[in-house]
């Protein structure tokens, strides 16, 4: 061959080789209506043109998406037609989004900030996942032709955090906010008061934070007598509460917050011990469970309390919602020589009297219902709406209270059937502080039960529903409660990857999922993971634990279940 026979060849090998590859379509959640056809179009360097209608927080969320496409490509990207061209178009669903791409060009429509925000999530989970890493990298920068029709199932679409068992400080939540993005996650469900410490500035109640954002010590895996004697805490300023509001904001997120009352407020009442039955002294809580200790609810003193904090609350969260938790009030595991306060306290036994509650099984329910419809009042006198955990619908809750159904679905079920609103987020199948293997000698330390990803996955929400009352269920939540998890590393984990699982509950019709199609599709999200330096868990591949070690035979996990007195169970 002479040389520039040669010089060809060689130019065809690179042409050929060179020719770059759209990454497979694995985008989770799988949007509703996906056609994918041969070809690519590629974003090195690629004209942008934004409409200049779109409001100011979609072109925000256009331009955080071209940041990461130049970061990642090494190529600034050129203003102007004939590339990628983002467009409003009132023809879209509040949520949803178009996006058509051809080897020439990308063109991306919705009508809303949170259409834009997903459709870029969807960019970017159509190109190498590289584009999450934030720095430059060698990969073949195409999107595959295509053309995608999405719109979400639910409209309410939540994940919760407690930072109040373990603190995560501002930087991680905006992680874990990012995270819920990358998912088309759209409310989150921030704990923010506990026994164990409360986490928001109060200015009317300095001591809130002084007092009750720290604890003696915690107490040492699960003996709840013991304490490693290492002061914890911390809290969010106001300042810093508004930042992760506006954050959230900005990728179509409301940020929901929980002061939890009546019950689980021990941190509050070591700070102001007047707002209890017995005035105390009370210790912010070292140990995890059900106290005793809850909130007096026959002294006014308490009910300005709570409109104090909500008034302050209310300033720095315009969520709609305001959730008030109302969850275990009655059946504290702490000190059971003592009856529960309510059943003694002579302030209490006035407020029952006042309203006209006689003693008996419900009572204490009744009592609980009281403070429950003063908080719904003044949130409604202030344009907002209560939303409490399934224990408010015992006593007597008043019609436009939402129900966060958490023991189970039955609560859930029985609230829209009652015609409460519902967010669904049963134990059994969304608490992602539960085991992921059966294999509980290789796991970090775990409250307990046992929820795969499969079973997340496989989480219909209205199965057992009378028809008709479906219309109640307003979404899905996750809930990533802390008492064990202490670690970002195992926070991660624990996340990670059932709330892929959980973006297709909220986001894909029913008949549109397919567990094989999207376990196949976490390759790229691992891929996503790894440039975002989150640890994950890989059980759902059989292998095991932080350390990923290789699952038992089905032989040798019946013998070892067998040693520890449990037997296999979904
Ligand atoms: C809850 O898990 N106590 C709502
Ligand atoms: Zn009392």
């Amino acid at each position: 061959m002479n040389k520039p026979m040669i010089l060809l060849a060689a130019l065809v090998l690179i042409t050929a080789c060179a020719k770059p590859q759209p990454q497979a379509f694995q985008v989770i959640p799988m949007p509703d209506d996906v056609t994918v056809s041969e070809g690519s179009f590629c974003v090195k360097g690629v004209a942008v043109s934004i409409d200049e209608n779109m409001d100011e927080l979609s072109q925000k969320a256009v331009l955080r998406f071209v940041d990461a496409l130049e970061t990642a490509t090494g190529m600034k990207t050129k203003k102007g037609e004939g590339g990628i061209r983002f467009a409003l178009n009132p023809d879209f669903a509040p949520e949803g989004y178009g996006i058509l791409i051809t080897p020439e060009s990308a063109v991306v429509e919705a009508i809303s900030l949170n259409g834009f925000v997903y459709a870029c999530e969807t960019l970017k989970q159509m190109l190498p996942a590289a584009i999450y890493g934030g720095k430059k990298a060698k990969a073949d920068w195409v999107l595959p032709c295509v053309h995608i029709l999405d719109r979400p199932r639910f409209e309410y679409r939540g994940m919760h955090l407690d930072p109040c068992r373990h603190f995560w400080t501002v930087e991680e939540t905006k992680k874990y906010l990012d995270v819920m993005t990358a998912y088309k996650m759209n409310r989150f469900h921030w704990h923010l008061t506990e026994d164990q410490g409360w986490r928001m500035e109060i200015k009317k109640y300095p001591k809130l934070t002084e007092v009750g954002a720290w604890r003696n010590g915690t107490c040492i895996g699960k003996d709840f007598e013991s304490n490693d004697g290492i002061r914890y805490g911390g809290f969010y300023t106001q300042e810093e509460m508004k930042e992760i509001v506006a954050y959230a904001a900005e990728r179509g997120i409301t940020v929901i917050p929980e002061v939890d009352l009546p019950g689980h407020m021990v941190a509050a009442l070591a700070a102001y011990p007047e707002l209890g039955c017995t005035g105390g002294p009370y210790e912010v809580w070292t140990r995890w469970g059900i106290t005793q200790d809850i909130l007096c609810a026959g002294n006014d003193k308490v009910l300005t309390f709570l409109e104090d904090v909500f008034t302050e609350l209310m300033d720095i969260f315009p969520s709609e919602f305001i959730h008030i938790g109302g969850d275990e009030c009655f059946g504290g595991e702490g000190d059971t020589t003592r009856p529960d306060p309510w059943d003694v306290c002579p302030k209490c036994a006035a407020r029952m009297k006042q309203l006209g509650i006689k003693k008996g099984p419900d009572s204490k329910h009744l009592l609980q219902s009281f403070i429950t419809a003063h908080m719904q009042k003044f949130l409604a006198d202030h344009g907002r709406k209560l939303i409490g955990w399934d224990e408010i619908l015992e006593g007597n809750l008043k019609a436009g209270a939402t129900v966060m159904s958490w023991r189970g679905v039955k609560g859930g079920i029985k609230a829209a059937e009652m015609g409460f609103d519902v967010v669904m987020t049963p134990t059994d199948y969304m608490y992602f502080d539960y085991f992921q293997s059966q294999e509980r000698d290789k796991e970090p330390l775990c409250i307990g039960g046992y929820l795969p990803l499969e079973k997340v996955y496989k989480y219909e929400p209205f199965k057992g529903m009378k028809p008709g009352t479906e219309e109640h269920i307003l979404g899905v939540q996750a809930n990533m409660w802390t008492e064990y998890i202490a670690t970002p590393e195992h926070l991660w984990y624990m996340l990670l990857p059932r709330l892929c699982a959980l973006s297709e509950v909220q986001w894909c019709a029913a008949d549109a999922k397919d567990y094989d199609r999207f376990q196949a599709s976490l390759e790229h999200s691992q891929a996503m993971f790894d440039a975002m330096g989150l640890n994950y868990c890989l059980d759902y591949k059989g292998l095991i634990g932080f350390d990923r070690q290789p699952a038992r035979s089905p032989e040798e996990l019946q013998a070892y279940l067998e040693s520890e007195g449990r037997k296999w169970s979904w």
